[in-house]
């Protein structure tokens, strides 16, 4: 039995056009997210057979596989449900998400400043990486993160809550080399209310993450 599994999308491969055309869908989820799965069953596997061969040699290497595939499984299951087709615009408190849009106002002093920061930290990914909101338990505030790869330069004990794939397999097919258009125009998909319960979840279990009042 696998420890890990590839979730279903929350939608069709055409729930998201026109930001996201269905071609990428299709093969972002089915064939790259399916890899990070994939990749996370085998490395454990793969573990599990060093130390039985206490082949300690491998483990170097086994770990940092870990690490990135297992990375790529979470965020890619954080990414399908931060976006809907009925998306976009603002977090507001009339939408029964003013805690969030607090938070924000609070961590990042307006939504257009977080708005801009989060848009330039995926847009200057070098290489692979994504932009992502989190929640910084120590600090009980929301903080931008610029993800390498899948698992690089992040905050430890932070909680991912919306995450930006600025990976070229997200976009590609349809922007071509404009990872700045394609960050821009994410932000009419995004779904605040899964954000929302995402930073409320997190929140809430802060204590625990910390084992610290
Ligand atoms: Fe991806």
């Amino acid at each position: 039995m696998a420890t890990y599994t590839l979730p279903e999308l929350p939608y069709d491969y055409a729930a998201l056009e026109p930001v996201i055309n269905p071609q990428i869908i299709e093969l972002h989820h089915d064939k790259h997210h399916a890899a990070y799965v994939k990749g996370a069953n085998d490395t454990l596997e793969q573990l599990e057979e060093a130390r039985d061969k206490e082949a300690w040699g491998a483990i170097n290497g086994l770990q940092k596989n870990l690490a990135f595939h297992l990375s790529g499984h979470i965020l890619h299951s954080i990414y399908w449900h931060n976006m809907t087709g009925d998306g976009g615009g603002e977090p507001l408190a009339a939408d029964g998400v003013g805690d969030l849009a607090d938070a924000i106002t609070e961590s990042f002093g307006s939504f257009a400043g977080f708005k801009s920061q989060l848009t330039k930290a995926a847009a200057t990914t070098q290489g692979s990486g994504w932009g992502v909101l989190a929640y910084e338990p120590v600090s009980g505030k929301l903080i931008v993160e610029q993800v390498y790869d899948h698992q690089g330069n992040v905050g430890q004990g932070s909680v991912p809550v919306l995450v930006f794939d600025a990976w070229e397999h997200a976009f590609y097919l349809q922007y071509k080399n404009q990872k700045v258009d394609f960050i821009e125009a994410m932000w009419a998909v995004v779904n605040w209310q899964d954000v929302a319960e995402r930073y409320a979840a997190a929140k809430e279990r802060a204590d625990v993450l910390l084992l610290a009042p």
